[in-house]
């Protein structure tokens, strides 16, 4: 039958032609479906006469069978072909080095800052933390150093031009001491806190910066003395430095804030520093004004303060001699601590 062929060669052509599964379908309706050619021609028998009948059905039937292998070898040539783009497309080199992850490690003072503060919470200090855009008011004056004090002038600072809600200038603090006023305003006796942070000055050589980290101390009750700062203290840098090896020595000193005053040095008994002493911390018995401030009776509560650089106390952990490598992220540096 001519009409068979003839379906049959354009069917062929339709689903060699069809680039995706969805044209390809179409093209099947076009002819296998209900209303599809070959389909049409099928329910057209009826009108042939019985012989005719036959050998045309036969006809019919076979091309369907041909349709139907070529319509499912059409379908598996597009799934491969799909495949195939899809691995081109995604192919992965695993000779490639790998990627690998940069992790990040702790800043080594920061690494100091977390063990002074395990070091005093295991002894039963509290640990606080306050503003580093502070008022002029506590950072200076409620320590005992009003306007035009002189010793003002060694914690030259950045001043902000805002005034705090009272009225009094804002600053970048240049200790962490205005932390002791801050707390024990907050707070009822027995006050034991150590106040760990950034700090700021007018500053800037191989042992200075223009920021740098303090840990403020402060024990306040009926009965705290001096001799209980030697001893804190004492153990305090012996616990850091994981060495019994180590004197400790209280210097006569000056600050406003406390009276009497002293810088607390050490020695190490060995090691490459053996035998120097360093300076590492100033401290002193907390002045009556200053307990007046805290809102507390000086004649009946006392105590001790003591302000400590936390990059010195690092520096001599680690052995590092400039204090600009902690500033210069120098990743070679860094590393060391990692
Ligand atoms: N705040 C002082 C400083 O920065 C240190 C200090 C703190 C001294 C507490 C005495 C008591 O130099």
């Amino acid at each position: 039958m001519e009409n068979v062929d003839g379906i049959v060669a354009r069917a062929l052509e339709a689903f060699s032609a069809a680039q995706d599964p969805a044209a390809l379908e179409n093209a099947k309706a076009r002819y296998l479906g209900r209303g599809g050619e070959l389909t049409s021609l099928l329910k057209s028998l009826g009108t042939l006469a019985p012989e005719a009948r036959r050998s045309a059905g036969q006809a019919i039937n076979e091309a369907k069978a041909q349709l139907e292998a070529a319509l499912d070898a059409r379908r598996g040539a597009l799934a491969d072909a799909k495949l195939a783009s899809r691995l081109a497309e995604e192919s992965l080199d695993v000779t490639l080095p790998g990627r690998g992850r940069g992790r990040g490690s702790l800043h080594p003072v920061i690494r100091s800052w977390a063990r002074v503060e395990s070091i005093f919470r295991s002894i039963g200090f509290d640990v606080a933390d306050g503003p580093e855009i502070e008022s002029d008011w506590y950072n200076f004056t409620a320590l005992n150093q009003p306007e035009n004090h002189p010793a003002r002038s060694m914690h030259d600072t950045f001043y902000v031009e805002l005034n705090d809600a009272q009225g009094t200038p804002l600053l970048l603090r240049t200790h962490t001491s205005p932390m002791q006023v801050r707390y024990a305003r907050m707070h009822r006796p027995p006050i034991k806190v150590i106040a760990p942070g950034r700090t700021y000055r007018v500053d800037s050589d191989a042992t200075h910066s223009p920021m740098f980290h303090q840990v403020e101390g402060l024990w306040i009750d009926e009965d705290i003395s001096f001799a209980d700062l030697k001893g804190v203290y004492t153990d305090f840098l012996r616990r850091f430095f994981e060495t019994d090896e180590l004197e400790v020595r209280f210097r006569p000193s000056f600050f406003p804030f406390t009276e009497p005053s002293a810088e607390i040095d050490m020695r190490f008994d060995s090691g490459p520093l053996e035998g120097r002493w360093l300076e590492i911390s100033g401290s002193g018995q907390v002045h009556p004004s200053v307990i007046r401030n805290f809102g507390l009776d000086p004649e009946r509560y006392i105590g001790f303060a003591f302000g400590s650089g936390l990059e010195r106390l690092t520096m001599l952990r680690y052995g590092i001699d400039d204090l600009r490598l902690f500033f210069d992220g120098d990743l070679r540096f860094l590393r060391q601590f990692a």
